[in-house]
């Protein structure tokens, strides 16, 4: 009972399954650096503000450096009525430098100090999260750059719709990733606020130094109101979310990839490092690990509902609920991190089948380009799309493809139609025409990795 922060008013024990309930320790201990950060920074503006001794000063933030190799080398031992990380520190604190230690918690608050510690592991932890993406970004440029010749069918509804380049495939998500990291600097943006010094809730008396702090924890702004700033956890809230929509990313291009890797498609094939077999069927190669990013997306958006149902019904300022943000918040980080590097794998050692992805190109998917060659002698985009519509209609009533109708069948469907419609059966001058920015014309795609490249190199 020694141990705890606030046991002045209690006469009677905890229960312990209550202790155990209460306790955040064992999973927020891994914010042990950011909270002694935030310490740190505590004790400058307490000795700035005349609250402390330079003497002092000097003894808790050694002492403070103690607790933090302790943390470091393994050894920091965590008892029983460490209740928090924030107790845990303190109270090692005080063992070590004594009861001068407990200076450092003047005009503080755990519900300062708990938020403060949160914002600070995320910035931090962010630029993890940012290389995790630009490496999978950067296998998916490698690809294109490489491949950029191959083409493949693209898809609509899941029908064959138009050719397209395989390159273009492999940058459309890569665009995705670009947004999500440009939405998570803006996450991190906002979570670069200082509130540290709100206190409980209604401030610090103390006169500290916000600006000071605010300097020492390299954060952005500080927050305007105390009551908000214990009990903000937008930031929180705002990376669950930009989780999930990271996770809605790579679940839909990890579906498309196992579609691609059955025999139906057969236009990929994972390497084993990412593949598993089938304990009954011996032919079975399963793709477990794309799989598992789709199926992962799923607890991605789980954390975030449920922790936007924790938030909703909170009165004002601090409650015991908020201490739920950690777990989301750390599991959901561990859970992007692992899908993105299990992403990388499996794009950088992933065989394409050139030879099926092209024999999946049929010619049928060329009647928008029988369209385009009527539009290009003059006739409206509506007809030349009718026209184009009944030349399909007589291949299909022939049972041949449409490149197979002779001159006279398309003769008799327009008097537009020449010689030259047989120009119109290349798949890659299909592709070819859509040299407007976005589309999939070698030029086109070569500027999409040129731009994708120089924003690699800006983040
Ligand atoms: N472990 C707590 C949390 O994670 C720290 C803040 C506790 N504050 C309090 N007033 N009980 O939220």
């Amino acid at each position: 009972e020694g141990n705890k922060l606030w046991g002045g008013r209690f006469t009677g024990a905890v229960d312990p399954l209550m202790e155990k309930f209460n306790a955040s320790i064992h999973f927020d201990k891994r914010m042990w650096k950011a909270d002694l950060q935030g310490s740190m920074a505590y004790v400058l503006a307490l000795h700035k503000a005349n609250l402390i001794t330079a003497e002092e000063r000097e003894d808790i933030y050694e002492g403070l450096l103690k607790v933090s190799h302790e943390w470091e080398a393994g050894t920091f031992e965590i008892k029983p009525g460490d209740e928090d990380v924030h107790t845990a520190n303190e109270r090692r604190l005080k063992e070590l430098i004594g009861p001068v230690g407990g200076k450092l918690h003047t005009g503080r608050s755990r519900n300062d100090q708990v938020a403060t510690d949160m914002r600070l592991w995320f910035v931090d932890k962010s630029r993890t999260l940012i290389k995790c993406i630009t490496e999978l970004v950067g296998v998916m440029i490698e690809r294109a750059q490489v491949e950029i010749d191959q083409l493949m069918p693209g898809y609509t509804h899941l029908q064959r719709a138009q050719p397209i380049r395989w390159s273009h495939w492999l940058l459309s998500y890569a665009v995705m990733l670009q947004r999500d990291v440009d939405r998570l600097l803006e996450i991190r943006k906002r979570t670069s606020t200082l509130v540290l010094g709100s206190g409980a809730l209604a401030g610090n008396p103390f006169n500290i130094d916000r600006e000071l702090l605010k300097q020492e924890l390299h954060m952005e702004r500080i927050s305007l109101n105390s009551l908000d700033a214990v009990s903000d956890r937008d930031f929180v809230a705002e990376f669950l979310f930009w989780a999930s929509l990271l996770g809605v990313h790579l679940s839909r291009w990890a579906e498309d990839l196992i579609l691609y890797t059955t025999k139906e498609f057969g236009f990929v094939t994972l390497s084993d490092a990412y593949s598993t077999g089938s304990s009954l069927m011996p032919q079975k190669k399963n793709s477990d690990s794309l799989e598992l990013i789709r199926g992962r997306s799923g607890r991605l958006f789980g954390n975030c509902s449920g922790f936007m149902m924790t938030l909703k019904g909170i009165p004002s300022t601090y409650n015991k609920d908020l201490q739920e943000d950690k777990e989301a918040m750390f599991d959901t980080y561990d859970t992007v991190c692992s899908v993105l590097q299990i992403a990388t794998g499996v794009l950088s050692t992933l065989k394409i089948h050139p030879d099926n992805m092209v024999k999946a190109l049929s010619p049928d998917m060329l009647a928008t380009d029988v369209a385009y060659y009527l539009v290009r002698k003059g006739l409206p985009f509506r007809e030349a799309h009718g026209m184009a519509g009944l030349c399909v209609a007589l291949a299909e009533k022939q049972n041949i493809s449409v490149s197979q109708l002779s001159h006279k069948d398309f003769h008799s469907v327009s008097s537009l139609f020449e010689d030259d419609i047989t120009k119109v059966w290349d798949y890659n001058t299909s592709v070819e025409q859509y040299t407007a920015a976005g589309g999939t014309s070698k030029s086109s795609v070569k500027y999409q990795i040129e731009q994708l490249k120089s924003w690699l190199e800006s983040v």
